[in-house]
């Protein structure tokens, strides 16, 4: 089709906005379900040890309880932690809560208090009096006792494999850097809050939850709760925002339809802020980049170690060292990845997984190698270009990082920098630029999506998709994508998604669900479509329009009577490609960030940021857009404010609220300015498109950073760069 005449590639407003506007968007915590309980968690105040006794005795009295569930009377489980597996878990035994008497991290759901109302289980739950044995806890990256290699992260992409001898080549370069960064556990903190509603009934159990995944949540309840006799519906139509967090079937579904299944009542659980900081967090790490180069920067050797956290019931993995050896030319690659067992949760996939943590530390370390070499540190990624992906050896199936460092460079001004730190300057502000590439995957998901295609009877096309809408405008792009499949104005195109009921697609993430679902929803058109044609042009009522509208409403309506109101329906699988073997497929982004710093008082203000964003076909700029635009600000709060901070005495997060966890407000966010550069690439996805909802978090940190040096002359190698930790280290320098 011309490209001139398709809707993809239009900037339309999201089709979800009216109904989020006007409050007929529904999420889990609003469903008006018949006679419904509520519950509310009492969580663990300690680390690590056993419960001893739990007193329910003024609890239970007050008034408006059911029902409190604790280890000790919960419905049955199965204890077979495999049986709890669910799509997103990493190698381990996934949590259970209210499984025994072991506590394993604090926040630990301890007790369930089920009630008439919301504010009595509230209330009641501060009445539930837990004593502890406590046992010594590790909380502390820092003073873990042992940190375990790690080879491979299961089921995501595996460390690359070293190339050449690193050690050697470092040891004979002429210039050398090595730095050891650190990244601060972070929380995902989704605006809506984990929430669920179970409306029980004895052969349907219907679940309104957030999740990034119904169909996942929908096998896991089915596994775990022996529901295999009713039906299990997952409705999740709007969510509002997952970050990685819903990846999982979070610790609220598993309660809520505990509670419903043991009172075989309708329950409603939403968790409050507070326990939001104990479901999961990015990874905390220590990095130690080592770089080494020829006069020029010429990259001799990459050596990128990282020591993560992790709990001690999972291993999991972020790829923080997915990108070390393929994003700049170099032939000698050494890297490590090793996992610290904590008395945390899980940690859990948070936008843009192990790049965003692993790709601060190396581009924090090119800046730094920029400096030794006293190159541009632009012209310095530029010398280490490369066309290939070196460390699979293969080559991209598209790659137009160059012009997003053109583009990128001459948007944001970059040829007016002075090279020399603290060489600019406006009245009582030190300015600062900093640049720094970002990489994601590219990639469609490993398991298939499917769609189906409806031709209504009120002539409208109906397409439906289990797969969620996080806010990323799913429901938008997948409507284009049908309008120009069918050649109808997108007004006749009815999406109806979040549904574990409608055709099977696996979890929004990963950035694939552009490519992946979308894949699906073309091919199931397109099938729709040659049924149609084939039966009107035997029915003598084909359209006499090509280009417009595959039929017209009234051809449409003549053709359903001829059926006698029966509809016509397609459904289509799209499978992951096939084509690994041949091509290395990922985004790419070029950062470039102005920061200004108060000489006296250190506070940072980043006034000025330019993404530049390589990202195959974009379906629709609006909501592309908008995706770069959230990840730049969650980039600006892992650079200067995020801190999921620890009293290690305790083991317990500080934080409760986000009067406590930081997270950039209004005032913290200036000029973002989004580039899409033109790339085209025919391998990556039958659509050609890449996926946009995680590339722009993950250069963002770090050009911050490179900013913040170039500002003040301070190497800033901790996150998140505090006021305090800026001046305290501009102190120490003066
Ligand atoms: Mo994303 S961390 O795959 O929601």
């Amino acid at each position: 089709m011309d490209q001139e005449q398709t809707i993809t590639g239009k900037g339309i407003f999201r089709i979800d906005g009216p109904p989020k506007v006007r409050g007929g968007a529904k999420y889990a915590a609003e469903y008006k379900v018949p006679d419904l309980l509520h519950a509310y968690v009492v969580t663990a105040s300690i680390a690590k040890g056993r419960i001893l006794s739990i007193d329910l005795a003024a609890a239970r009295r007050f008034p408006g309880v059911v029902e409190i569930l604790s280890h000790k009377n919960r419905p049955w489980f199965w204890p077979v932690s495999f049986l709890y597996k669910d799509a997103a878990g990493p190698p381990g035994k996934p949590f259970m809560p209210l499984y025994d008497d072991r506590v394993h991290f604090s926040g630990q759901p301890v007790a369930l208090v089920i009630a008439e109302s919301y504010e009595a289980a509230r209330d009641a739950a501060a009445l539930v009096d837990v004593t502890y044995s406590a046992e010594q806890h590790v909380t502390n990256l820092a003073s873990s006792p042992a940190f375990i290699p790690r080879k491979h992260r299961i089921g995501v992409a595996p460390v690359p494999h070293p190339t050449g001898d690193a050690d050697r080549a470092f040891a004979a370069a002429p210039v050398k850097i090595e730095s050891t960064y650190t990244t601060s556990p972070e929380n995902h903190h989704p605006m809506e809050l984990f929430a669920t509603t179970v409306e029980w009934g004895d052969k349907i159990v219907t679940v309104y939850d957030k999740t990034q995944s119904p169909k996942s949540v929908e096998l896991f309840l089915k596994v775990a709760f022996r529901l295999i006799g009713r039906k299990v519906r997952v409705v999740s139509s709007y969510v509002g925002g997952g970050f990685g967090l819903g990846l999982r079937p979070q610790q609220s579904v598993f309660l809520a339809v505990m509670a419903a299944k043991s009172l075989k009542r309708s329950v409603r659980l939403v968790l409050p802020r507070d326990h939001m900081f104990a479901l999961g967090y990015r990874a905390n790490a220590v990095q130690t980049v080592s770089l080494a180069a020829d006069e020029k920067g010429r990259l001799q050797a990459i050596r990128h170690r990282a020591v993560a956290a992790t709990s001690q019931f999972e291993d999991a993995q972020d790829p923080m060292l997915l990108f070390s050896a393929s994003l700049y030319r170099c032939e000698n690659v050494k890297l490590t990845y090793e996992l610290a067992k904590l008395d945390t949760v899980s940690p859990c996939d948070m936008r843009a997984p192990g790049a965003a943590t692993g790709m601060f530390a190396l581009e924090c370390a090119m800046d730094e190698l920029a400096y030794a070499v006293n190159v541009d540190p632009l012209a310095l990624r530029l010398t280490n270009y490369t066309e290939r992906n070196q460390a699979e050896n293969r080559p991209f199936s598209s790659k137009a990082l160059r012009e997003c460092y053109a583009q990128g460079s001459e948007r944001f001004g970059w040829d007016k920098r002075s090279h020399t730190p603290r060489s600019m300057r406006e009245d009582k502000e030190l300015i600062g630029w900093g640049m720094a590439t970002g990489a994601w995957e590219a990639a469609m998901s490993p398991a298939p999506a499917r769609a189906e295609a409806r031709l209504r009877s009120d002539g409208k096309f109906e397409v439906t998709s289990s797969i969620t809408d996080i806010g990323t405008g799913t429901y938008t792009i997948l409507s284009q994508i049908a309008a120009d499949e069918l050649e109808t104005p997108i007004e006749r195109i009815v999406v109806r998604l979040g549904d574990s009921a409608l055709p099977f697609n696996p979890i929004q993430g990963g950035s694939w669900t552009a490519a992946t679902s979308g894949a699906a929803v073309q091919s199931a058109c397109r099938k729709l479509k040659a049924k149609i044609t084939s039966q009107a042009k035997q029915a003598g009522i084909l359209g006499r329009r090509p280009g417009t509208e595959l039929l017209s409403a009234s051809a449409l309506a003549d053709l359903l009577k001829l059926r006698r109101g029966g509809e016509l329906s397609a459904t289509a699988t799209n499978f992951s490609l096939p084509f690994g073997k041949k091509f290395s497929s990922a985004t790419h982004a070029a950062v470039f960030a102005e920061v200004r710093v108060d000489e006296e008082l250190s506070v940072v203000r980043v006034t000025r940021i330019v993404c530049a964003v390589a990202a195959g076909r974009i379906l629709n700029p609006n909501t592309a857009r908008s995706q770069i635009i959230g990840a730049t600000v969650m980039g600006i709060g892992k650079a200067l404010h995020e801190d999921a901070a620890y009293d290690h005495n305790l083991g317990r997060c500080m934080a409760h609220s986000f009067g406590d966890y930081h997270i950039p407000s209004n005032a913290d966010v200036y000029d973002i300015d989004v580039v899409f550069v033109d790339e085209t690439d025919t391998q990556v996805s039958p659509l050609g498109v890449k996926g946009v909802g995680e590339i722009g978090v993950v250069a963002v940190a770090p050009a911050i950073a490179n900013a913040i040096f170039h500002a003040t002359g301070e190497r800033m190698r901790d996150l998140p760069i505090t006021i305090d930790r800026l001046a305290r280290a501009r102190g120490r320098a003066s």
